[in-house]
């Protein structure tokens, strides 16, 4: 058990005896996650000694308390206090104020709105030849051809990074989506060629891999500023490859399914494109590309009468909270109409997603170009998953669209 206290106090915690990082687990998580919102603010999983927070509120308010919940101690299940992490840190996600501070504000510059004002055109253009491509053909992998396709051009090329090695983002992504994790087997999988790719990847961070002109060559000015060093600006190049591409990948291809699955939710779409960012935002709260991300106690606190220790690494489900029916109406019908905001797919307070309205540009126009031009989507063979100990979505979902008549 935790801490004597805690027996002391609560006896009776409630406690799940589960494996939330087993595939059986990520077939269908809805059970679970009901089960601990119903059982209480936070919930006790002896098979990794953590806590478990599945509520709205909780999770929520963990979130913006980051002197308590900190991320320093990483925000995956290894505490970086007692172990060694598998790469070095984050200098973004893996820290706390005021260190944090600093490199987040030359970061979140960096995505201004100035800059995605910049971005729109080219991902606009982008998006309307690929999908008049796609709509040509009919029938297409919508992860592949469109949810991976998508991200893998307009997000590289903005940061400026050389064609050669971009195959190597997704590989990344996985593994460091993977790698928050237990080392279970999908860890062993993820890192079997993970030197080489780790190698790549930091090759692609170096500032003469970088197009002059694009967002990463922005972090080395920075640094040519004084205001972080040269040392930094790799590292934080690092935290753009491995944020930027494998959650929205799975982001659009959740938006397709859920589109394609609900045709009188499309059939809004279509009629009022302007929804098309609305819809994507009612894919993350539904689908949250980011099921879940960890916390660390700094002190003793109480949570609904549950004492928890210093030092406790709670799991924040993410996906659970955005799903609370104490937080949201029909919480489990795709609804692109919804009030979306206030959900916690991008997480909240000062780790929220800084590329988040990235995330929403790249999801508003793909959207809006099919919106435009498909009429109708089916799904026309097996979906499959893709696991990962991070993020939820699809490795393959072929479909078929009819174009749309004038
Ligand atoms: C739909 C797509 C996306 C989802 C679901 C997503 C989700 C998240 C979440 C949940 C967090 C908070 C993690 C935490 O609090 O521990 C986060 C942080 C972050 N995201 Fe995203 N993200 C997306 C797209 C992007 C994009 C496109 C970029 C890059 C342009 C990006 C870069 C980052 C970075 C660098 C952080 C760390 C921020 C910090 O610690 O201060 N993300 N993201």
């Amino acid at each position: 058990m935790p801490q004597a206290a805690t027996a002391t106090r609560t006896p009776d915690v409630p406690t799940f005896d589960f494996d939330p990082f087993s595939r059986e687990f990520f077939d269908d998580p809805y059970p679970a996650h009901e089960a601990m919102r119903e059982a209480g603010p936070v919930v006790w999983i002896p098979r990794y000694q953590v806590w478990g927070m599945a509520r709205h509120d909780d999770v929520h308010t963990a979130f913006n308390d980051w002197q308590t919940y900190c991320s320093g101690r990483g925000v995956g299940l290894s505490d970086f206090a007692k172990e060694e992490p598998w790469r070095p840190r984050s200098l973004l996600l893996e820290v706390d104020p005021p260190y944090h501070t600093k490199t987040r504000t030359v970061i979140a510059r960096i995505l201004s709105p100035g800059t995605i004002k910049r971005l729109r055109a080219p991902f606009e253009a982008y998006a309307e030849e690929l999908v008049d491509r796609l709509v040509a053909r009919g029938r297409f992998e919508a992860v592949k051809d469109l949810a991976e396709a998508y991200p893998l051009k307009v997000f590289p090329d903005a940061i400026g990074l050389p064609d050669a090695g971009r195959e190597f983002l997704l590989p990344y992504g996985n593994m460091v989506f993977t790698g928050f994790g237990p080392r279970n087997y999908l860890f062993e999988e993820a890192m079997r060629d993970g030197d080489r790719v780790r190698q790549e990847i930091m090759r692609l961070c170096a500032r003469e891999s970088l197009r002059p002109d694009g967002l990463g060559a922005e972090i080395f000015a920075a640094a040519d500023r004084g205001e972080i060093t040269h040392e930094e600006a790799p590292m934080l190049m690092r935290s753009f490859l491995s944020a930027g591409v494998d959650t929205t990948v799975n982001a659009l291809g959740a938006a397709m399914d859920c589109l394609a699955r609900n045709p009188d939710q499309w059939q809004l779409l279509r009629g009022e494109p302007t929804l098309a960012r609305n819809a994507f935002e009612e894919t993350l709260r539904l689908e949250s590309p980011s099921q879940v991300f960890f916390r660390t106690t700094t002190r003793a606190v109480d949570v609904g009468g549950v004492a928890i220790g210093e030092g406790q690494k709670v799991l924040l489900f993410m996906a659970a909270a955005n799903r609370d029916p104490r937080r949201w109406q029909n919480p489990d019908k795709f609804d692109i109409r919804r009030r979306v905001a206030g959900h916690v797919a991008l997480g909240s307070g000062i780790h929220g997603c800084v590329g988040q309205a990235v995330a929403r540009l790249e999801g508003e126009l793909v959207l809006t170009a099919l919106a435009k031009r498909v009429e109708t989507i089916e799904i026309v063979g097996e979906p499959k998953r893709r696991y990962n100990n991070t993020l939820r979505g699809l490795s393959s979902l072929p479909v078929e669209v009819r174009a749309k008549h004038h």
